[in-house]
């Protein structure tokens, strides 16, 4: 897997004893762009639930689980990496060409994601040989 496309982002926490934790994430300093988009997902009770199951050609995310745990799965069209994301401060640079899934969501589970562009479906990759076709033709 190209690491430059992949790779942990450890926020700063700051600590004030009885009084909880910060953590910060700042555009093209914690985070390696300018962010233009916050979202978050909730709701995943579902034990069957599965999100992702797309990649995008442009756009970068950082991917962050603010509470609880899920099952993050990537792959690069060759090599494929599942991490469990369950450290509120660390988050995965998820970049582009990436077929990413998210599963096995822990009660209450939040993520949050970073991204650097707005939402723009022409962006995405929703199908798997697609996904496959595109990244041999950007390697060939
Ligand atoms: P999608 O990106 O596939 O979600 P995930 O990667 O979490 O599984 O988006 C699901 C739906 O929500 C899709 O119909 C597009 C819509 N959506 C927006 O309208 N704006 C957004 O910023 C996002 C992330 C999704």
């Amino acid at each position: 897997m190209n690491l430059e496309n992949f790779y942990l982002i450890e926020l700063p926490e700051i600590e004030d004893g009885i009084d909880g934790t910060i953590s910060v994430a700042e555009g093209s300093h914690h985070i390696p762009f300018e962010i233009k988009r916050v979202y978050y997902i909730y709701g995943l009770e579902n034990a069957n639930a599965i999100r992702g199951k797309h990649a995008h050609k442009h756009l970068e995310q950082v991917i962050f689980c603010i509470h609880g745990s899920f099952l993050l799965g990537v792959d690069d069209g060759i090599h494929r990496k599942e991490m469990l994301m369950n450290r509120r401060n660390q988050g995965v640079y998820l970049g582009t060409g990436l077929w990413h899934t998210m599963t096995q969501f822990s009660k209450e589970c939040v993520l949050l994601v970073l991204a650097s562009d707005y939402y723009d479906e022409s962006d995405y990759i929703r199908d798997y040989s697609e996904f496959k076709r595109y990244i041999l033709n950007k390697t060939a």
